[in-house]
């Protein structure tokens, strides 16, 4: 098992150009790509094992994939080819539940599964709605886990009213929609993140967005192929938002990031906690990219109990803010953080106490009271943003990760860039 190394480090003051692509555009961007019939261009697609994987079962969907320096051409088949083997998501719940909303319409059989993580997260807040409009799925527990099965079947129009603020929920319905046989309405009760949104309508798919509900009209013809730049990925930057914000006299530029306002709610808290952040060189119409400069001051707890779907993947990397700040802080309305890659509120808690710092756990979330870290031996729980959250909280006081493979799932050079701040490694 690969235990990675992180040295406490002194001040710093650089620029990062090289933060990963953008996972959730990535993955949509590959998916999306079989809703045409002519070749998308795709650049700065994320080479993580994540959205890699998700690019293998778009080939074994009848795809070709060529790479030209920077851009990824994705040539869709005339018809989406019935793969002989299984579709394998790896770690990522976005890819599996995307496709089995993108499958549930389309004419074949297929079962697609994932690694011992994805084995165990909940896949009926998708199967359940795309069963009432009559799709054929199946799994283990009557469809709840995978190796999910999908006998692809034609599909009813639907209204369909979101107990959770989940942008998978909401994409995977999405996309089934637009194979059901007439329009159909998605609502959620707080905006999730918007990207399958804001690329289906690039790409010419009839979706009229009235506040929390989605209208989306069956498509009619092969949508128009998609013409992309991926920008950084928001909630990867944030891992170094927050060694500047925890360092001593460190400041930090991150250049290129995805600002799309549902994706930015975590940096928007560190601002709150006391860190001086400013977004510059904003450009892009669809989806705005900039860079983020971020320099040290003292942080200040924080109650979180609203916007939670805008950063809950930033919630384990604000644990060490705020660990690092004075005073308690509260997450709460947080229980989705219970079926991500890991229970990362257990995951947190545990490894912050074995940090030296006191912390409650909550059903829906925990409180963790600043203090002074001290250094450990921490669990990944095989979840690439706990395994970061902890390297950061290592340029504190040093520290080392237990299984910290699973990095490479969204973000395969956290390690070299980490590097550049004080010694990093895997042994
Ligand atoms: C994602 C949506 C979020 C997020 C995940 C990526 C997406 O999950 O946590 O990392 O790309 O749609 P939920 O939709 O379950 O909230």
């Amino acid at each position: 098992m690969t235990v990675l190394k992180v040295d406490a480090a002194k001040s710093f003051n650089t620029t990062i150009w090289d933060i990963a692509p953008d996972k959730s555009i990535s993955h949509r961007a590959a998916i999306f790509a079989l809703l045409s019939d002519k070749s998308s261009y795709i650049e700065n697609f994320l080479e993580a094992e994540d959205s890699l994987n998700s690019l293998k079962i778009v080939q074994s969907l009848g795809a070709s994939v060529k790479k030209e320096s920077n851009h990824l051409i994705i040539t869709p088949p005339s018809k989406i080819n019935e793969p002989a083997s299984i579709l394998d998501c790896g770690n990522s719940g976005t890819a599996m539940r995307l496709l089995i909303g993108f499958l549930a319409g389309v004419d074949g059989f297929f079962t697609i599964h994932g690694d011992k993580y994805l084995a165990t997260r909940p896949m009926n807040r998708v199967v359940d709605p795309l069963r009432e409009i009559g799709a054929n799925i199946d799994g283990r527990e009557k469809g709840n886990l995978s190796p999910i099965s999908i006998r692809g079947s034609s599909l009813n129009s639907f209204n369909y009213d979101s107990k959770i603020a989940s942008a998978q929920v909401k994409s995977a319905m999405i996309l089934a929609a637009l194979r059901a046989n007439g329009v159909s309405t998605i609502s959620e009760p707080f905006k999730s993140r918007d990207h399958t949104e804001k690329m289906l309508l690039e790409m010419g798919a009839k979706i009229e967005i009235d506040g929390l509900k989605n209208i989306v009209h069956p498509m009619k013809k092969p949508l128009k192929p998609l013409e992309i730049y991926i920008g950084a990925d928001p909630s990867s930057a944030f891992f170094f938002a927050l060694a500047a914000a925890i360092v001593p006299k460190s400041s930090l530029t991150l250049k290129k990031i995805l600002l799309n306002p549902t994706r930015i709610e975590a940096f928007e808290v560190l601002k709150k906690m006391g860190a001086n952040i400013e977004y510059k060189n904003i450009s892009g119409e669809h989806e705005i990219v900039g860079d983020i400069e971020v320099n040290y001051s003292k942080l200040k707890a924080v109650d979180l109990e609203t916007n939670i779907a805008w950063l809950i993947d930033e919630i384990p990397a604000l644990a060490i803010a705020f660990a690092c700040a004075s005073g308690v802080s509260r997450v709460k309305n947080a229980k989705e953080l219970r079926v991500k890659e890991s229970d990362r509120i257990s995951a947190t808690v545990q490894n912050l106490k074995k940090c030296g710092i006191s912390c409650k756990e909550y059903e829906d979330g925990f409180e963790v009271e600043g203090g002074e870290f001290k250094s450990a031996e921490v669990d990944s729980f095989g979840d690439h943003r706990i395994a970061m959250s902890f390297a950061i909280a290592g340029l504190k006081c040093g520290m080392r990760i237990k299984d910290s493979k699973c990095i490479n799932a969204s973000f395969p050079n956290f390690i070299d860039i980490l590097n550049r701040l004080s010694s990093a490694y895997e042994d």
